[in-house]
């Protein structure tokens, strides 16, 4: 079987979506896979970072030195996995911008079978985690992508506060993420990278390779 290429896709005002996706990133390296970690561009005004340090602190941190996410990683992946935080109980507007400019993939079926799954953070246990990883599905189904969720899966998902959607920290970006929320997202990494391993071998059976 050749390694999996995974690309982890997310944006972070104040780093908690950043420690999942990292996370993430991980989880997948430990398999064997190949990796692209790719930051969502920013597009809030520079005066409104700087009026949150911990944004700013954050903007500092990863400008320049995490990758922008393009197209071409969408492409290039088998497995896409996605950590946005929630917005007034909805993805970010960077992160909606950027599923906005996937047309040309989507309307060749580019991003049509890949393996996806998708993470958040909110403030409060139940700031809306499961309506946003919900809205970022709503796109994946356009693209006739494989939604792999968590479900119930593993202890690991009752340990982490019970999201069968998608790993979901309880945070305000000020502070590391739990120790159990990482692990589901191991979990939820490992759950997807097995299913594309299983289609890959499926292809491969089936095109006697
Ligand atoms: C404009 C805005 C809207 C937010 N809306 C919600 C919300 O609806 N529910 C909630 O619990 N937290 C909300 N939050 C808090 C963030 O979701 C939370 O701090 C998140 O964990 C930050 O992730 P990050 O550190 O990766 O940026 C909001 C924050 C901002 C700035």
């Amino acid at each position: 079987m050749t390694a999996l290429k995974t690309a982890i896709i997310y944006y972070s005002s104040t780093g908690t979506n950043y420690q999942l996706a990292r996370e993430a990133e991980q989880a997948a390296l430990d398999t064997g896979a190949e990796t692209r970690l790719r930051r969502v561009k920013e597009l809030a005004p520079r005066e409104a970072i700087a009026a949150n340090p911990a944004w700013l602190a954050h903007y500092d941190e990863t400008a320049g030195v995490v990758p922008e996410a393009g197209l071409e990683d969408l492409d290039w992946a088998d497995v896409l996995i996605f950590s946005c935080p929630t917005r007034y109980g909805s993805i970010a507007a960077q992160m909606k911008q950027f599923l906005d400019i996937t047309g040309p993939l989507w309307s060749k079926g580019k991003l049509a079978n890949k393996v996806v799954t998708a993470m958040t953070s909110a403030q409060n246990p139940h700031g809306g985690q499961e309506a946003t990883i919900l809205s970022l599905y709503t796109t994946m189904f356009h693209w006739g992508a494989l939604v792999v969720t968590p479900g119930y899966t593993d202890q690991a998902v009752f340990e982490a506060g019970g999201n069968p959607y998608g790993t979901s920290a309880t945070a305000a970006g000020d502070g590391e993420v739990e120790a159990p929320i990482l692990k589901a997202a191991r979990h939820q990494t490992n759950r997807a990278l097995a299913v594309a391993g299983w289609l890959q071998q499926g292809r491969d059976a089936a095109n006697g390779s």
